[in-house]
């Protein structure tokens, strides 16, 4: 049985699950995907699951009365499908406590930036607006904050002189796609652990040694 049993929380195309659908379909990543649950109706995402023969779920934030609500019902269904680990793969909404509890030090997100700069949900685009000259994305431990947590990795892209938001995206988008599979095949193989931070540091992510 695959190790890493994972859910993975999606709001749109799907191209990061598509990634880690592939990984773990070809044996080079030891998981499997539990669930595929969508807070937004009819996204691609939902077709990219149904096409690997993977259980998906919509729960849409708009039938709960709060965020709490919401993310009971989340750690509810995705408990339910024995999920144990959770990716965010473009998931749009913050999650509360009642998520980071239920699932603490288990959640890990992609950013299509370089944090700490230029989090929040156009991480692109502000870096491109900014006129950076690399960008890049994060892969990162879930914590209370927006893209806030525990670094894992990350990787860089050049930012060209006739980019466009659109052309940086997609080469950032590439990067994506493959980092966030090396992690989870660092965190399949137990790799991956927090180490406290002391005199002022933050926590950070220390990789062992195979
Ligand atoms: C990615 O850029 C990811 O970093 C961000 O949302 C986007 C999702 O893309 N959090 P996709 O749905 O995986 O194609």
């Amino acid at each position: 049985m695959a190790t890493l049993k994972l859910g993975v929380l999606v709001s749109g195309s799907g191209t990061n699950l598509q990634a880690i659908l592939d990984a773990t379909e070809d044996g080079s990543l030891d998981a499997e995907v539990r669930l595929v649950l969508s807070n937004v109706p009819g996204v691609k995402s939902l077709e990219r699951a149904a096409a690997a023969g993977k259980s998906a779920v919509v729960l849409s934030h708009r039938d709960f009365t709060d965020r709490e609500a919401f993310d009971k019902a989340l750690v509810t269904t995705l408990r339910q499908a024995g999920v144990e680990w959770v990716a965010l793969a473009g998931f749009m909404r913050l999650l509360t406590p009642v998520f980071l509890r239920a699932f603490e030090g288990r959640i890990v997100n992609i950013h299509p930036a370089l944090l700490p700069a230029f989090p929040g949900a156009h991480g692109q685009r502000d870096a491109f607006n900014y006129g950076v000259k690399v960008a890049g994305c994060t892969v990162h431990f879930v914590d209370e904050g927006v893209d806030s947590g525990p670094i894992i990795a990350q990787r860089a892209v050049p930012v060209l002189d006739d980019d466009t938001e659109a052309t940086l995206a997609a080469r950032i988008l590439q990067q994506e796609h493959q980092v966030y599979v090396e992690v989870l095949r660092l965190l399949a193989a137990g790799r991956i652990e927090i180490v406290p931070g002391s005199n002022g540091q933050r926590n950070r992510v220390r990789i062992t040694k195979p």
